[in-house]
């Protein structure tokens, strides 16, 4: 915080590694007061701006309440803007539908969209009355938008991301001061979640060719330059007018 400038305020889920920690790095770095929810905290970072809230998501209920309180507590005149990032997501095993376990795919559901859910739920209700911007990022993926088969719960999960965000922006839109919010794909990162599918059996997962093929070629960006898309989308003057993007749309 400068002077008496009030600090922004940023929760972002899965910041342990990957994705989510390169953009926590990076809102830390433009002094973001900044909350990190995952099982793990963030490799290698440690600020008074940060505070950690080690959480298993595939129940959600418990940090959702936590949130509500933490930013009822907080109230309206705490913070210059806030922003949610859901950022934490994972894949089952990569194999059909049919060859899969419950749990796997209970996994894949409540932390890809459950949980999501949730904390936007806790994060509008609590803040409804604030005057300050609110944005929410829903990380989604081309996956959402083109279906592929041995992801099917992952390529669920983001489809109800983009719906999510579709329908919330008109609810929104109907409040004053409404938050905006955007389910957005990050492009194709070098990150645990790729190798994930470059490992996977090619007998269940006809698609690893392709994973390994972008990997091979360079095309994956480093978590870091993803995370510079992020935020500059996040930073757009048009955030919200299309609910459903991509880092890579004009
Ligand atoms: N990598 C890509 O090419 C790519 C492409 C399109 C979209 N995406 C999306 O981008 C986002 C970030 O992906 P990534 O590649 O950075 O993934 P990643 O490296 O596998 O990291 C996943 C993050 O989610 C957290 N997480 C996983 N399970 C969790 C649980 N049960 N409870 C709490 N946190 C959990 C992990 O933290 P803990 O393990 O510490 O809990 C970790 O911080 C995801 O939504 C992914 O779907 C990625």
């Amino acid at each position: 915080m400068l002077g008496s400038m009030k600090p922004t305020l940023s929760i972002v889920t899965g910041a342990s590694r990957g994705l989510g920690r390169a953009v926590a790095e990076q809102l830390l770095a433009r002094g973001h007061q900044l909350i990190s929810i995952a099982r793990r905290a963030p490799e290698g970072l440690a600020s008074p701006q940060l505070q950690h809230w080690s959480t298993d998501l595939v129940d959600a209920r418990p940090v959702a309440a936590r949130l509500a309180a933490f930013l009822a507590e907080q109230g309206p005149q705490a913070y210059a803007a806030a922003n949610l990032i859901n950022n934490a997501g994972v894949v089952s095993q990569l194999a059909p539908l049919a060859d899969l376990e419950a749990d796997d795919l209970q996994q894949a559901l409540r932390v890809g969209l459950e949980a999501p859910t949730l904390l936007t739920s806790a994060f509008l209700h609590a803040t409804g009355d604030w005057q300050s911007v609110r944005k929410v990022v829903l990380v989604s993926s081309g996956l959402g938008r083109r279906a592929m088969a041995g992801s099917a719960s992952y390529c669920a999960a983001k489809a109800g991301l983009d719906h999510l965000a579709r329908a919330v922006a008109l609810e929104e839109a109907g409040r004053s001061h409404g938050a905006r919010i955007v389910s957005l794909a990050p492009g194709v990162i070098d990150t645990d979640m790729q190798l994930q599918l470059r490992s996977a059996d090619p007998q269940r997962f006809a698609e690893r060719a392709r994973f390994v093929g972008l990997h091979s070629a360079g095309q994956l960006d480093s978590p870091q330059a993803a995370a510079a898309k992020l935020l500059a989308y996040l930073d757009r003057a048009d955030f919200g007018s299309n609910p459903v993007a991509d880092v890579r749309d004009a």
